[in-house]
């Protein structure tokens, strides 16, 4: 008996103690399953632990989260995966010991050996199809066995051992060689294409492994007909049959309908047409795969009319074009696909499934294809409007220097494609594609590495965004991730994680009440002129009135009442047009009537709550209510009300004056401004003025002016502001604030505090 029949033997019908090294991963899963099937005792090691390995747990797998040779003393063969390495102390202690050692691969072939065996091979397109051909003579009633590469929900679990059925339909691993180690009764080829050359020299070391295991195969061999390689390779064989769309396959697909997720096509058999197929993973390529399946379960005896009813329950495995969130303005999907060629029909499907565009994110997978295939890659995008390109994963890699993906971004954009970016930082990767998003946009993630989690954060908040987008309806206004820089006059800080513009009362309310449900922060933003945002962004609901309603300024008789949204400078001038004064300074103060309120802003000796009739505001359960003056609590610079409650509009107190008198007051204070506050971007001042000295003549006494962090910088005409000079960070501005705070207590012994209104997360991937 020959070593090969010896394992067969020892795995499929004895009973034995067997060690998996690495048995947290996706092949290495499926064997220890196949192993517990066949009744062996089975252990497992593996620096991690997963849902893979506790599901075998439970059906008997011992499992050890470290690699100790005395946890597996009485093991008579030990499994390892690619991954380990020689220095591993169970496979060491094994080999010392004399005792068998055998790669994955190895061990599936032996346990394939043992049943008739349908191998699928090819670069692209494996667990599909290896998953589609188990599940098709499953349903044809031959009970095959089958291993697929990924965990595929129809089918139950990733590998199967069925005592009854004599066929077994595994995935072959073309990446390191191992599928030389085979001999099927029947190989389906999909594909061939230089690949892995982190393995393979180059393209005939490829085709050599190929060669030996069609020489291996003893019955049919099955190819793609369309796939040039393959049918170099293939072709010369005088056991094969092939498929494809062309002229030339023996089984061939015609009058191809491709809609949404749905193939429709016609399959003849040489000029006998067989029936039609209704396909439910989308994509001409998997027609193609499809087709595969259909010439090699015909060719086993299963009638059509089966196959074609399996095709139609098939539902494809995870990872590939697995739909995330489906609505009727945004399909968000995801794909495993990491290689040009696969990327590009993953984007051809996308574009054909008719939404408006199509957003990518890549995340490159391993330095080295990054690099071989970096020019392919330059031409794979040209169906995604917009791509985020990200950093490489390195799967095992180490790096390589001058390897990143800002490299594939370059050769996108040197291709001249028009709609990429490079984000290097992965956990900010759906806030770029988020942002970007409008309403009949496609989002993929494409990659092998773990991209697909943030294409999950995306879906998780776009659940939210659109039930908020039906509270605030088609005139409200609702974008994920929006930069808090472009809403503050400061241009400093990170992102909202849901930024709301609400147009009238009644949105704004329903809106509080979501938020109360939901338990999500909420938090408002008017004119932005106030406000510093740290540059984590503001995690929750960041709703700006504007618009509608909330910018509407009334007057009647002596009272002028207005929205929180209308700028104070638009009541000064209303104010004007009605010849009442009293107002003018308001002038001179960038904010809207919301900011205002919340922290009774002044100038030129005013306050906003001299002047106040009234306001009106909601509750935290979105109740409106009236408040006069005189029931309201006031400070310096501070309205506590607004703290939990939320200014809906207010009503202002002018006085009948004469035209040019109102006119010399606005004039003294435009005049005021211009020649002692500077023009650059601000938050307006940032301190308030203590008791006993204003701040801006505190700072300017300590000779601070000028005094720079990052490109922040103490305006040199007015010491109470800081001026972003182009590219500031909230970080730059809080250090500053904080070098002048200490100053002036070390000093001066003055307790500064800021006016300014500081919020938001520190850490920059919170939102
Ligand atoms: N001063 C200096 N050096 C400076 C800045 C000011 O010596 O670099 C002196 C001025 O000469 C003046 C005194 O400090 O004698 C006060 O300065 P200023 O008249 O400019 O007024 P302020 O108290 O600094 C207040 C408001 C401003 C408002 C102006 C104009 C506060 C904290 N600030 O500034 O409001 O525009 O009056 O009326 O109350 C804001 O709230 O964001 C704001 C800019």
């Amino acid at each position: 008996m020959t070593k090969d029949a010896d394992l067969a033997k020892f795995l499929t019908r004895e009973r034995h103690r067997v060690h998996l090294i690495g048995v947290a991963g996706s092949g290495m899963s499926g064997i220890a399953g196949l192993l517990l099937q066949l009744g062996h005792e089975v252990s497992g090691s593996d620096k991690l632990d997963s849902q893979e390995t506790q599901r075998l747990q439970r059906l008997g797998l011992k499992f050890h989260r470290q690699h100790r040779a005395e946890d597996v003393q009485g093991t008579e063969l030990v499994i390892y995966s690619s991954a380990i390495t020689s220095e591993n102390p169970i496979l060491k202690d094994a080999r010392e010991n004399g005792k068998r050692t055998v790669r994955r691969a190895e061990g599936l072939a032996a346990i394939m050996s043992a049943k008739r065996g349908i191998l699928i091979v090819g670069m692209h397109g494996k667990t599909t199809t290896s998953a589609m051909t188990a599940y098709v003579l499953r349903e044809g009633g031959l009970h095959p066995s089958h291993y697929v590469g990924a965990e595929i929900p129809i089918l139950g679990t990733n590998a199967h051992w069925d005592a009854r059925g004599e066929l077994f339909v595994a995935e072959g691993d073309e990446s390191d060689g191992t599928i030389a180690l085979f001999h099927p009764e029947n190989t389906l080829v999909l594909n061939i294409e230089e690949e892995h050359l982190d393995f393979y020299a180059d393209m005939a070391a490829i085709e050599k492994v190929f060669r030996q295991l069609l020489g291996q195969t003893t019955g049919k061999i099955f190819y793609c007909a369309d796939e040039p390689n393959a049918t170099r390779i293939c072709g010369s064989s005088d056991r094969v049959i092939c498929y494809g769309l062309s002229e030339k396959g023996d089984y061939r697909a015609t009058d191809i309908d491709l809609r949404n997720f749905t193939s429709t096509f016609c399959v003849y058999r040489g000029k006998e047409r067989l029936g039609e197929a209704v396909l439910n993973v989308p994509g001409e390529h998997n027609v193609r795969n499809a087709l595969g399946v259909i010439a090699l379960a015909t060719e086993l005896g299963v009638p059509f009319d089966k196959i074609a009813k399996a095709l139609t329950k098939f539902q494809h495995a995870r990872r590939r074009f697995e739909i995330k969130y489906d609505s009727p303005r945004f399909l968000l999907v995801d794909d495993y696909g990491h290689h040009p060629t696969e990327i590009k029909a993953t984007l051809k499907t996308a574009r054909s499934i008719g939404r408006k565009r199509v957003l990518t994110m890549f995340q490159p997978h391993r330095y080295s294809r990054t690099k071989l295939l970096r020019k392919e890659f330059g031409r794979a995008f040209d169906d995604a409007d917009r791509v985020v390109i990200t950093d490489v994963y390195g799967s095992n890699e180490s790096p390589i220097p001058g390897v990143t993906g800002q490299m594939i971004a370059d050769e996108i954009a040197a291709h001249g494609h028009r709609g990429v970016s490079y984000q290097p930082r992965l956990e900010w990767v759906h806030r770029d594609v988020g942002n970007m998003l409008d309403s009949g946009d496609l989002v993929l993630s494409l990659g092998a590495g773990n991209i697909h989690e943030q294409l999950s954060i995306l879906a998780g908040d776009l659940v939210i965004a659109e039930k908020i987008k039906e509270i605030v309806a088609e005139d409200g206004d609702v974008r994920l991730y929006e930069p808090l820089s472009k809403h503050t006059t400061l241009r400093v800080g990170g992102p909202a994680q849901f930024w709301v513009e609400a147009r009238n009362e009644k949105s704004f309310a329903e809106l509080i009440r979501f938020c109360r449900n939901q338990h999500l922060p909420l938090f408002v933003v008017g004119r932005g002129s106030n406000l510093l945002v740290r540059d984590g962004g503001i995690r929750g609901v960041v709703v700006h009135p504007s618009g509608g309603e909330f910018d509407k300024i009334y007057i009647q008789d002596n009272e002028i009442t207005a929205g929180v949204g209308a700028k104070l400078k638009e009541i000064a001038y209303a104010a004007r047009g009605a010849d009442l004064g009293g107002l003018e300074w308001m002038e001179g103060i960038p904010g809207a009537v919301g900011g205002a309120l919340r922290m009774n802003a002044g100038a030129m000796g005013s306050q906003t709550f001299e002047k106040v009739v009234s306001v009106r505001y909601l509750d935290s359960d979105g109740n409106p209510h009236d408040k006069e003056r005189d029931e309201l609590e006031v400070h310096y610079r501070h309205f506590p009300l607004l703290e939990r409650n939320f200014a809906v509009s207010a009503t202002f107190q002018g006085k009948p004056d004469k035209r040019e008198q109102i006119e010399a007051r606005l004039h003294e204070s435009q005049e005021k401004r211009r020649s002692t506050q500077p023009i650059a971007k601000s938050a307006g001042c940032i301190f308030k003025n203590p008791e006993t000295c204003p701040a801006g003549k505190v700072v300017d006494e300590l000779g601070l002016k000028n005094s720079t962090v990052g490109k922040a910088r103490v305006s040199d005409v007015h010491g109470n502001f800081i001026v972003n000079d182009g590219g500031a960070t909230a970080t730059d501005m809080l250090e500053l604030i904080d070098r002048i705070k200490k100053e002036a207590r070390t000093k001066r012994g003055i307790e500064l505090e800021t006016e300014v209104q500081i919020v938001g997360e520190a850490d920059a991937g919170s939102v």
